[in-house]
């Protein structure tokens, strides 16, 4: 993919000055009077790279018909980058996202074979070294179907499960769990600091060579998370099965130490909101109640590995990966990528769903405009939230995991399409 090259006239340098000029692509300059937001567009590897694109038609197409605009960065990242530069990203990304951009998008990260020298993902430093770095420690995945969407199974395309009785916010904890070396590592590499080395343990009874990651969750890290999902729950409609509104956790604490705790912080923070109800299970049983009950669940909270793995499928009954968003949140930063990866074998063929992509949009001016106060904004996250759900009920130009043929910048087209006449509106 060629970025294109120019440089940042028209703002102030200081804001761009860590970024060598060249590698950074900022959109037109603002009309007088817009409110202009600045996001950090980093497309990473594969497929990242062209859901990015359809991100940024989205962002465009606001831009084009309201008094929002997006001064839109694109940042070059990811392992294929670092298979090409040496860098995982230039050196002064991670504190541009940090300090100077609104909100951030990422694509997706890895290449087949990029691995760093220490055995680690290359490109970790921007998905992982963000998650890490910029303390973002609640993922939050929606998992929701829409009307229109068919599920893939044994290679047919069949309605499983029912719009309107899948509709769940998933908060996977973002930050600690059993990805915690790996994460403080990643955000070693992207703050510069000296790398995390987790202590020596033994192991009575085996033997030979072992490999382990160590599972530390913390009082202060469960907290927050399931803090933001009684929040969140607050703001929602309830579970669609009965309308009641009901944080689930969800563990193994008949297992594990980390669990016990995760679960006694969850129950300690539940008594500070006494008109939502509370729901406990075990991640094993969990995987059959998500596919058989799902209407039963409004906002589930899940400690980190588990929420990566329930998520993905979750994905299945939002009809794919293809269909799944995300936002990373933290109290100040946040990004907002498809759950998807970069799917190489998909990669430069213009075929890959761009839902994930858009809908993550939707989240990220969700969270703009309620962090910011920008009623305006939330109401246009809902109106794509709208477009999508419109596009959909056509039932016309799905993708080809949808069982259609459609390309993916023809529905990133006509989902703006159908946005634009919203906006204007609006
Ligand atoms: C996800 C992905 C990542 C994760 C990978 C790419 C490191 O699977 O965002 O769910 O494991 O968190
Ligand atoms: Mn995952």
């Amino acid at each position: 993919m060629s970025i294109v090259i120019c440089p940042p006239s028209g703002y102030n340098p200081f804001h761009f000055s860590r970024l060598p000029l060249g590698r950074v692509h900022v959109g037109a300059p603002f009309a007088e009077g817009m409110s202009d937001h600045r996001i950090a567009i980093l497309p990473g590897d594969g497929v990242g790279r062209e859901v990015a694109e359809e991100a940024k038609r989205i962002l465009d197409t606001i831009q084009a018909h309201t008094n929002h605009g997006f001064e839109q960065v694109t940042i070059p990242c990811g392992g294929q980058n670092y298979k090409e530069t040496g860098e995982e990203w230039a050196e002064g990304s991670f504190e541009f996202c940090r300090d100077e951009a609104d909100a951030i998008f990422l694509g997706a990260i890895g290449y087949p074979g990029a691995r760093l020298p220490n055995g680690d993902l290359a490109g970790g430093s921007v998905i992982l070294g963000m998650r890490a770095g910029l303390d973002l420690y609640a993922n939050v995945r929606p998992i929701k179907l829409y009307e229109g969407v068919p599920h893939k199974v044994h290679g047919k395309f069949t309605q499983i499960w029912e719009p309107g009785m899948v509709d769940m916010t998933v908060l996977r904890e973002n930050t600690e769990g059993l990805y915690h070396s790996l994460l403080r590592r990643s955000a070693d590499r992207a703050l510069g600091r000296e790398e995390y080395v987790p202590p020596e343990m033994t192991f009575p009874g085996l033997e030979g060579e072992v490999a382990y990651d160590p599972r530390p969750i913390s009082v202060k890290g469960t907290e927050r998370l399931v803090r933001m999902g009684f929040e969140i729950a607050e703001a929602r409609n309830g579970a669609p099965e009965d309308g009641e509104k009901r944080v689930s956790c969800i563990d193994k604490s008949n297992v594990t130490r980390g669990c016990q705790l995760f679960r006694r912080v969850f129950d300690e923070v539940a008594t500070s909101y006494p008109s939502i109800g509370t729901d406990h299970g075990y991640i094993d049983a969990f995987m059959q109640w998500l596919t058989r009950t799902p209407e039963y669940y409004d906002v589930v909270v899940l400690s980190n590995m588990f929420g990566d793995i329930a998520t993905d499928l979750g994905a299945v009954l939002q009809g794919g990966m293809g269909m799944a968003a995300s936002g990373n949140v933290g109290d100040h930063n946040a990004f907002f990528e498809p759950v998807h990866g970069s799917a190489p074998k998909h990669a430069g063929q213009n075929k890959v769903n761009p839902i994930a992509s858009i809908n993550s949009i939707q989240m990220m001016l969700d969270w703009l405009g309620r962090k910011n106060g920008e009623e305006e904004l939330v109401q246009i996250a809902n109106l794509i939230d709208e477009s999508v759900a419109e596009h959909l009920r056509g039932g016309k130009l799905l993708t080809y995991d949808l069982g259609g043929k459609a390309t993916c910048s023809q529905v990133g087209e006509s989902i703006s399409s159908i946005l634009s006449a919203k906006l204007t509106n609006l």
